[in-house]
């Protein structure tokens, strides 16, 4: 499957990371839960210790060591992503945001400056993470627009985020990348999956996931991955070894098997989310749909440009404010208000007084605002929940 230009992606999905399966005598993927491994005699195991405490992969003949260092369950589910976003490598964390902060330590190690450039909007925990000094980084916030103008010698990386949690802002991947210049671009592509949109195709250097949402799809499992040429990658996976925010293969496998079905869900949902927020936009409960490709979200076209479709994440500000969404999310009853998103059920939140609550006031979405993220049910059945629930209102909507 490495390597074969011949496969379309759906094929990708299912098959991919699975090249050694057959030799084994296996059909599914096998789990490896080993915490440590037979050594074959301390020069080899000793040499394949020294390859990945550094970032590289085990020595033949050294064997795997300590599953802080590798595991191949989980690398199985690391080739198969790095296949489906074109990238050389990919590399796996206990979250998204363990993902995040290897991918800032690595750029902080390679690059040798303390400087991060945040073009927000950005998912509340990136932004915090960012502003927390806690990685010893200088963060400069900004908008895609002044990227280039914020940009100092001393600048390591840049994090964006598109479409934009929570409110799906469309932001030029490739523009960014041209003002970003000589400094590497990380984009979270969380929201738009590589079924919609391929980041390392427009430029940027590396791609981050929140596995833990549609890569999953069940949400049943917690777990981030970032995909990325081979010299990030070693750095990476060097900063995991050292640090230990490793992916379990029990996560891995549950990734690796939700990978296979990836392409229909996002396509299933992206079908009905793209009705249900058609329905929004004539709803005198809602003031503003903000779906990409809605009203004029998407001036710069990048929608076919960049991203193959407009997902099924739907953010709605409601007319009724804060108390209106109040209301929307105590009333649903087949939508489950709680955080998260990309998994097979329908779920509802207010970003302002949950994910984004550590995101500075100036910057947080407004009180007014719920967050969609459209699953698999009828799409008849979410409308009549969602039409029950925006009805529920006594003001304006
Ligand atoms: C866009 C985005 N990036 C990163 C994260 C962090 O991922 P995790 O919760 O897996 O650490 C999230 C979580 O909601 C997210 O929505």
């Amino acid at each position: 499957m490495a390597g074969d230009p011949f496969h379309m992606f759906d094929t990708t999905a299912v098959h991919a990371g699975r090249d050694d399966l057959a030799a084994l005598g296996v059909h599914a993927l096998p789990i490896d839960l080993s915490s440590t491994n037979p050594l074959p005699d301390i020069e080899c195991g000793g040499a394949s210790y020294e390859s990945m405490a550094t970032g590289g992969h085990p020595e033949p003949g050294g064997g795997a060591v300590y599953a802080r260092l590798w595991n191949p369950t989980v690398a199985r589910f690391e080739s198969a992503l790095a296949e489906l976003e074109h990238a050389d490598e990919a590399v796996a964390f206990s979250s998204g945001m363990a993902a995040l902060t290897a991918t800032i330590l690595a750029a902080k190690a390679d690059r040798g400056g303390n400087h991060v450039v945040a073009v927000r909007p950005l998912y509340g925990g990136t932004d915090h993470l960012l502003a927390s000094g806690l990685l010893g980084v200088d963060t400069t916030y900004c908008g895609p627009a002044e990227v280039a103008t914020v940009i100092r010698p001393d600048t390591c990386l840049v994090v964006m985020e598109t479409p934009a949690n929570p409110t799906l802002e469309l932001v030029d991947i490739a523009a960014v990348v041209d003002s970003a210049g000589e400094v590497p671009v990380v984009v979270d592509n969380t929201f738009a999956t590589p079924v919609l949109q391929n980041p390392l195709l427009l430029g940027a250097t590396l791609v981050l996931h929140s596995a833990t949402k549609y890569l999953g799809g069940h949400g049943d499992v917690v777990g981030g991955v970032v995909a990325t040429n081979a010299h990030w990658a070693s750095a990476l996976r060097r900063v995991r070894a050292v640090t230990g925010g490793l992916l379990h293969p029990l996560a891995a496998y549950l990734l690796h098997r939700g990978l296979t079905t990836l392409p229909i869900r996002v396509r299933a949902q992206q079908t009905t989310a793209q009705k249900l927020a058609a329905w929004c936009e004539s709803h005198p409960g809602v003031r503003d749909v903000y779906y990409p490709g809605a009203g004029d979200s998407d001036p710069a076209g990048l929608i076919g440009r960049q991203m193959r479709g407009p997902g099924a994440m739907i953010a709605l500000r409601l007319a009724g404010g804060y108390q209106h969404a109040e209301r929307v999310t105590n009333r649903v009853r087949l939508f489950t208000h709680a955080v998260s998103l990309g998994g097979v059920d329908s779920l509802i939140q207010h970003p302002a007084a949950l994910t984004h609550r550590p995101v500075p006031l100036e910057a947080r979405p407004d009180g007014g605002i719920v967050r969609l993220s459209v699953g698999l049910e009828d799409v008849d059945d979410l409308h009549a929940d969602l039409s029950q629930a925006l009805d529920s209102f006594p003001g304006p909507g």
